[in-house]
């Protein structure tokens, strides 16, 4: 791996403080913490966590770059099933969760308008309250007419929610326990402190949850379990967030898009390390223990484990593709209209645009590892986004 960019000297005061406030917590438990735990304290504490503190994130400049930051053609499509849900209820009001720099709110309420249909309201629940002060003046300076839509929550809406949630690339950010499953045995993984480091180490579960996903996860892997260990991750957190949804939602549809595989493929036994990944910089490697505060932590999605939540709580899973057939059967091609100029040429907008979505789509790019899940309620309509190709079967 390329040596990781030095960060400059105020970003290094942040994350010092941040690995004093950690090492603090954990002296306070016994010498250990979960890695749920370091993970949810490196992301988000307030003011000095990754998505908390001040350091851009999104796009070029940043660490990393999300659909709706490489194209606004990603949105208007998520805006095209937004529209046809909404149209089905009548009524309706779309929230979206972990809305990032804002782009995304800003793409599908001008589609929106576009079409006639605006939501009553466009709600934002964000956990980063910098963040949210982000997606304020970036939609200030897109959108102001449309400002009024828009409202910042702090917590879910109350019971009764009618209308569309959407999640991209938010229940990747999650934190999640790591375990270690060998044939006579599971342990969890915590973090303890060392000389002002921190090292990883091994512990019975902390949580009984975690030995009832080990079970399902042991049958996936069969036979191909050895003694060496399968190390993994358990996302009970994004699960959790499913059952909350399902709570407020009396009508209407979540769509979850973010990188993943069913279970089967998931705890698959050449995966034996997990998925764990850093960013930084646009530098992916697979060291939380390093950067901390600076770099984003993410894990891959069980949408086996997701769909089966919401199943679990009464939503129907109503669809299940990758990104690519997601957004062509949403109308991609037609949106991005790719059409020569007077001289029969290509303009240098349109060829800038087919990259956008070469990136969006291709197979090696976003197009295959990213999925996208829809669970509904109250509605029997097949979603726009699947009717190219709906592998719900794979789950
Ligand atoms: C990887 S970023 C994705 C941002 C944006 N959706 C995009 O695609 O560019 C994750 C976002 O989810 C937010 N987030 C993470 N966990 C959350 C939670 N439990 N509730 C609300 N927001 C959350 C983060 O603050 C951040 O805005």
């Amino acid at each position: 791996m390329e040596e990781l960019k030095e960060p400059d000297a105020s970003a290094s005061a942040n994350s010092q403080r941040l690995c004093k406030l950690i090492r603090d917590e954990i002296l306070r438990n016994q010498g250990k913490l979960g890695f749920n735990r370091f993970m949810e304290l490196a992301l988000y504490e307030p003011g000095l966590g990754y998505y908390s503190a001040g350091a851009y994130k999104f796009g070029e400049p940043g660490d990393f770059v999300t659909a709706p930051e490489i194209s606004p053609l990603f949105s208007r499509c998520v805006a095209r099933q937004c529209c046809q849900v909404l149209g089905i209820l009548g009524q309706g009001d779309i929230l979206e969760v972990g809305a990032g720099s804002g782009a995304m709110a800003c793409d599908i309420l001008i589609e929106l308008d576009q079409l006639g249909v605006l939501p009553e309201h466009y709600f934002i629940l964000d956990i980063s309250a910098d963040l949210r002060k982000r997606q304020h003046t970036l939609i200030q300076q897109r959108i102001p007419h449309l400002m009024n839509h828009i409202h910042w929550l702090d917590q879910l809406p109350e019971e009764g929610f009618k209308g569309v949630v959407l999640a991209n690339e938010v229940l990747d950010a999650m934190p999640v326990h790591r375990v270690q499953i060998s044939k006579d045995k599971e342990q969890e993984f915590f973090i303890k402190t060392i000389n002002d480091s921190f090292e990883w180490c091994l512990d019975e579960l902390s949580d009984e949850q975690l030995l009832q996903r080990i079970i399902i996860i042991r049958q996936k892997l069969g036979q191909d379990i050895n003694n060496i260990g399968y190390s993994t991750e358990i996302n009970l957190a994004a699960e959790s967030w499913i059952r909350s949804i399902a709570d407020i939602m009396s009508r209407g549809l979540v769509l979850i898009i973010d990188y993943g595989f069913p279970g089967r493929e998931y705890y698959h036994p050449e995966r034996r390390d997990g998925t764990l990944m850093c960013h930084y910089h646009h530098q992916a490697h697979d060291n939380p223990l390093v950067l901390i505060g600076l770099q984003d932590i993410t894990s891959h999605i069980d949408f086996t484990a997701i769909a089966e939540a919401g199943h679990n709580t009464g939503l129907a899973v109503s669809g299940y593709t990758n990104q690519s057939h997601f957004l062509l059967s949403c109308g991609l091609m037609e949106l991005a209209n790719i059409t020569l100029d007077a001289s029969g040429e290509l303009s240098l907008a349109k060829i800038k645009q087919a990259q956008e979505i070469k990136k969006l789509t291709l197979p090696h790019e976003m197009g295959e590892l990213f999925k996208v899940l829809a669970l509904t309620r109250g509605i029997d309509a097949p979603m726009l986004g699947f009717v190219l190709k709906d592998d719900r079967g794979r789950l």
